[in-house]
């Protein structure tokens, strides 16, 4: 049995967490972390990190970057591995979860679906394959409360293209230059409507031919999914560093 703490328990994600653990027969959230520190469920919920008198095998967050100074506090200080979901940190806190990782496992993916993170790895499967006559185009659809753009999702992806062809320059914004297209251009474009959960398309426009590659989410619940998936990966990990999704697939 995986026991984890759930920081952010009462938000959107930690509620769907919550059930998911509530129907599993290997995970279970031994505590909860909530700034709206009220009991929702069977397991105790507290205010903040340092209150928290629990140990568990794996700290799950899906809260606000202004919480990550105390978890990653709680998690070295008890060596206890992290999986951290939420998403907007700034360079400084990125290099803050860097340092921690020199002492405590963590996991982090701008996505924690499984399905987005193996078309990450088709993605660079395909690049050398298709070669530099494959012009790559990224394309991304959320819901219209999504505040940033583009999502950091096409960012990793489009990060995979260019890792893979070992050069690439990331376009946003074809609106205000009057020019072709660079080789090694990567166009990432943002739409933003409805409720759309997140889609992500990867399109290799070559002579004569396209391949796209497209992952849909439908519901929240596959980020949740992907988050248990790899709170029990991280669980059995005893070796401090930075671990994502391509080390579970
Ligand atoms: N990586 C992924 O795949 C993925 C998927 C979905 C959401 N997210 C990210 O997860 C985060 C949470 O998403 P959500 O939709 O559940 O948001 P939400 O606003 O519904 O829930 C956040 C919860 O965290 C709590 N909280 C806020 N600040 C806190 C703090 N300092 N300490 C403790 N608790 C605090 C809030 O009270 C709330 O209950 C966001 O950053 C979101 O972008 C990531």
């Amino acid at each position: 049995m995986t026991n984890i703490i759930l920081s952010g328990c009462n938000g959107r994600m930690g509620r769907m967490i919550s059930r998911i653990c509530g129907e599993s027969d290997d995970v279970t959230i031994a505590a909860g972390v909530d700034v709206y520190a009220v009991k929702l469920d069977a397991y105790p919920v507290f205010a903040s990190f340092p209150e928290v008198d629990t140990v568990a095998d794996a700290v799950v967050d899906f809260s606000n970057p202004s919480a990550l100074k105390s978890i990653l506090e709680f998690c070295v200080t008890k060596h206890i591995p992290l999986v951290l979901c939420t998403t907007g940190y700034s360079e400084e806190q990125l290099a803050d979860i860097r340092a921690a990782s020199k002492s405590v496992p963590i996991f982090r993916s701008f996505n924690m679906s499984v399905g987005i993170n193996l078309l990450t790895e088709l993605i660079k499967k395909a690049v050398p394959v298709l070669g530099k006559n494959f012009d790559v185009e990224i394309i991304e659809q959320h819901h219209r409360t999504k505040i940033d753009a583009p999502s950091g999702t096409a960012i990793m992806l489009a990060e995979a293209v260019k890792e893979a062809r070992g050069a690439g320059e990331f376009v946003y914004d074809r609106h205000s230059v009057r020019q072709q297209r660079g080789a090694d251009e990567i166009g990432i474009s943002s739409i933003r409507g409805g409720t759309i959960v997140g889609e992500h398309s990867v399109i290799f426009a070559g002579p004569d031919e396209v391949i796209e590659l497209k992952h849909t989410a439908y519901s929240r619940e596959v980020f949740a999914q992907g988050a248990v998936r790899a709170a029990k990966y991280m669980a059995g990990i005893k070796e401090p560093g930075m671990y994502d999704m391509s080390d579970i697939i």
